[in-house]
């Protein structure tokens, strides 16, 4: 189990020459790291100390669903990292970048509550050095659904992801089912490139009334904010259908979820969608593990969710 070791904290490391650690003033923040260097250099001690290590990459605007990851970080290894880069290159122009939630103070002041050992928090010119030209694409999982609408999104993902391994290499790297297609694009990449870590799903983190948790919850309005667990409510009806005794095709209740969403508010669903549940194809019988998945904005804000759908054991 991971704990803060008062040793470490109070190790010098910013010899001349070296990589260096900038120290917590006080025990409302982990160490923090803002270069690979002092990263690299840190997790090598925890390595040379046989310990095992635990990356969680996050934006930062930490909430429950981020915290219920660092929690299993932390009952996975020795030791945890957190990685707080709002990384641009996965925002269009047309995004806006700026106006992504930044609560650092408060993010740092969640992590030292539950004993994260290392705040990994890059600038953008650390991340992407001058005359960087090198990107990863995974193709076929990231061309449908959010990949579909937002082009630029899964390559930039993939890359920062990619440089995040290589520069920690962790043990296992966690990241949530809430944002399902990028769970299965990270696993393809890190398959496909040979990155040795291991990539832990973990379940998506509801409100009570079963609203997904997400930074842009926040740029709701009231009345939206009552619309939005239709979101999943339509998924979950569409799953006791699509599993239970119901005749329709899947076709007919795909239909059926977005005529429900169009009436509860969302004015344009970008997808509704059943998957299988690795390949993210689309499925036309359920014969395989198998994943609902919808985006539809809900005025100014884009909401995601998903889904498992159990395979029905024929007995
Ligand atoms: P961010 O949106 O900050 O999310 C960080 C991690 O938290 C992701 O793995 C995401 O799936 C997970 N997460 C968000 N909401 C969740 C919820 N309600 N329940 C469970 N997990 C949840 O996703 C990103 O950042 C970035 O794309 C990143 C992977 C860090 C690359 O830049």
């Amino acid at each position: 189990m991971s704990s803060v070791s008062p040793i470490r904290r109070g190790t010098v490391r910013g010899v001349a020459g070296r990589p260096e650690l900038r120290h917590p003033v006080n025990e409302a923040s982990p160490d923090i790291a803002h270069t690979v260097a002092a990263l690299r250099e840190t997790v090598s001690g925890w390595r040379a100390a046989g310990e095992t290590v635990a990356l969680v990459p996050t934006m930062g605007a930490l909430h429950d669903g981020h915290m219920a990851l660092v929690e299993r970080a932390l009952a996975n290894a020795d030791r945890t990292v957190v990685s707080i880069f709002v990384n641009p290159t996965q925002f269009s122009p047309s995004e806006d970048l700026d106006n992504y939630p930044r609560t650092e103070a408060e993010d740092l002041l969640k992590l030292a509550a539950v004993g994260v050992d290392l705040a990994f928090m890059p600038s953008a010119a650390e991340m992407y050095v001058p005359g960087a030209t090198t990107t990863v694409t995974v193709g076929g999982l990231s061309d449908g659904l959010c990949g579909a609408m937002r082009p630029h999104f899964f390559g930039g993902v993939a890359t920062i992801v990619t440089k995040l391994l290589l520069q920690c290499l962790p043990d296992q790297a966690i990241f949530g089912e809430k944002d399902y297609q990028q769970l299965q694009v990270i696993r393809q990449m890190a398959r496909d490139l040979d990155i040795p870590v291991e990539i832990v799903g973990a379940p998506t983190v509801r409100e009570a009334d079963g609203l997904a948790l997400s930074s842009r919850n926040a740029y709701l309005t009231p009345a939206e904010r009552c619309i939005a667990p239709v979101m999943h409510q339509t998924l979950l009806e569409m799953a006791d259908r699509l599993t239970g005794d119901d005749t329709a095709s899947i076709g007919a209740i795909i239909s059926a979820g977005w005529q429900t969403l169009e009436k509860a508010g969302f004015q344009e669903i970008e997808y509704l969608a059943l998957c299988d549940a690795s390949t993210l194809a689309p499925l036309s019988r359920i014969d395989a593990p198998a994943r609902l998945l919808v985006g539809a904005w809900l005025g100014e804000t884009r909401l995601i969710d998903n889904i498992l759908v159990d395979v029905p054991t024929g007995d």
